[in-house]
């Protein structure tokens, strides 16, 4: 029952930038499954961190928060503890902490458990983040890893919340190192994945191609 769930999980991974919340949400309305952000946990936490003026550094302590938050991350929502972070989590200040805290253990193994219970509870789903694919069910249906050219994701960034090009890009850079190099589960693509480039190509174009597919692994 849990892994016939696991495997009805179409895991899309690639670094910031990529498309993945475009693709995901695209794809899972066309295939209607359920959706969901796993990035927006980690931001979730990161959030209510910072609020609580915990140190980062403090692995311990933002592990105990993860572990006893009440986080609900729906497809237009993100509530932590009673508190709307759907707006705040998208701010410079969470994307700058984040990182550190999805680079702790203890908070990952917590998410982990979370995500699995997310998709035995909805019978599978469109699943976005950095290691679904590899750790998170290695058993999904299709696995799928998004990525483009640096200049288009720095611009893509732009677009959707203003800024400069330049920075953001370092800041983008800076990111996928922190996040390519930590010790838990670091962004990789899974030997098992279609490593998809969404430079240069419409939203649809790319979600035509996953949704065959997808269609294909379930003929
Ligand atoms: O996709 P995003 O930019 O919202 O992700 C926010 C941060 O969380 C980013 O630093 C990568 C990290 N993350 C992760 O480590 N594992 C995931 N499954 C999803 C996001």
């Amino acid at each position: 029952m849990v892994i016939d769930a696991h495997r009805r999980v179409v895991a899309i991974d690639g670094p910031a930038g990529a498309g993945k919340s475009t693709i995901a949400k695209a794809l899972a309305s066309r295939l209607n499954m359920k959706y969901l952000d796993t990035g927006a946990m980690y931001r979730a936490i990161t959030f209510e961190a910072m609020l609580r003026e915990l140190d980062l550094d403090d692995q311990s302590a933002v592990t105990h928060l993860a572990q006893d938050c009440d986080l609900h991350v729906g497809i237009d929502r993100v509530i932590i503890n009673g508190h709307d972070a759907t707006q705040a989590i998208r701010g410079s200040e969470v994307t700058g902490n984040v990182s550190k805290v999805a680079a702790n253990s203890g908070v990952r193994t917590e998410m982990r458990l979370r995500q699995q219970e997310w998709a035995t509870a909805h019978g599978g789903g469109v699943i976005e983040g950095r290691d679904i694919a590899t750790v998170v069910f290695p058993d999904a249906v299709l696995k799928v890893f998004l990525t483009a050219s640096p200049e288009v994701r720095a611009q893509r960034r732009v677009d959707q919340h203003g800024g400069n090009v330049t920075e953001i890009a370092s800041a983008i850079a800076e990111r996928d190192l922190l996040d390519s190099t930590r010790a838990d589960s670091p962004l990789v693509s899974s030997f098992d994945a279609v490593v998809v480039d969404t430079s240069n190509r419409t939203v649809e174009d790319v979600v035509d191609e996953i949704e065959s597919m997808f269609f294909e692994r379930n003929r």
